[in-house]
């Protein structure tokens, strides 16, 4: 049987233990020993952007929290007009170290396209700055609205946090936001805070049953 091996580790400003593992060709990050993305499962993670940025105008401008491996924001560089630009925000720099080396491949470099802006930030501190300049605000930082890895992210699913986001967010923009489990409360939230608001399930695995996790999308309304 072929060895689990630590690539990387890091610290995040938190306090999670982060670490890059590698199995028979396969990557994973793990947050304190638990899993948190996959190279082989990502099919949620490319949904997150192909469900709010299908019709972008030239020189749209797309903010995505959390780069993870990258898969999301690979999805977004898919549908950006030339034109356009994709501002990163990764909280932990060694996430970032990771994609510019062994990770990189896999979403296929997308750290390299010109389009993309690479902030280490807190996403949440970003928003926080922005006043109706996004088309489309992506985010996948935490496992949701409730079961959080980083308690200071549960900002963003709050009614102050919605609030930010849509103040980000150029009229008629969209919020998309992944989830681990369905929320059913939190659908009503973001409609009190502005939003036109969408539950989506979404396999794990593209054609396949099993596991769902759910992307709430809002638009600016
Ligand atoms: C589940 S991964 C994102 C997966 C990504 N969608 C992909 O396609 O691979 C979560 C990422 O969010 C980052 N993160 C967590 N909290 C953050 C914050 N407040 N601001 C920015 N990035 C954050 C983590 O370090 C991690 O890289």
């Amino acid at each position: 049987m072929k060895p689990w091996i630590t690539v990387g580790e890091a610290v995040s400003p938190d306090g999670t233990r982060l670490e890059l593992v590698e199995h028979d060709g396969e990557y994973i990050i793990r947050a304190d020993d638990l899993p948190l993305m996959s190279t082989r499962m990502h099919y949620s993670e490319v949904e997150l952007a192909r469900i709010v940025c299908k019709k972008l105008k030239p020189g749209a401008k797309l903010m995505i929290g959390g780069l993870g491996l990258g898969y999301t924001l690979r999805s977004a560089l898919d549908l950006l007009p030339k034109d356009g630009k994709v501002v990163q925000v990764e909280l932990v720099p060694e996430v970032i170290d990771w994609n510019k080396g062994p990770l990189a491949p896999f979403a296929d470099h997308p750290l390299d396209d010109k389009r993309t802006i690479l902030e280490l930030a807190d996403v949440t501190k970003v928003i926080r700055g922005a006043r109706n300049e996004y088309d489309s605000i992506m985010l996948d930082v935490d496992n949701g609205p409730s079961p959080l890895v980083n308690e200071k992210n549960g900002w963003l699913y709050s009614d102050q946090g919605l609030l930010a986001i849509r103040s980000a967010l150029k009229n008629g923009g969209q919020v998309a936001i992944w989830s681990a489990d369905d929320e059913p409360r939190f659908i009503s939230r973001m409609k009190r805070n502005g939003f036109r608001a969408q539950k989506h399930m979404i396999q794990t695995h593209k054609g396949k049953g099993g596991i769902r996790h759910v992307i709430f999308t809002g638009r600016k309304t």
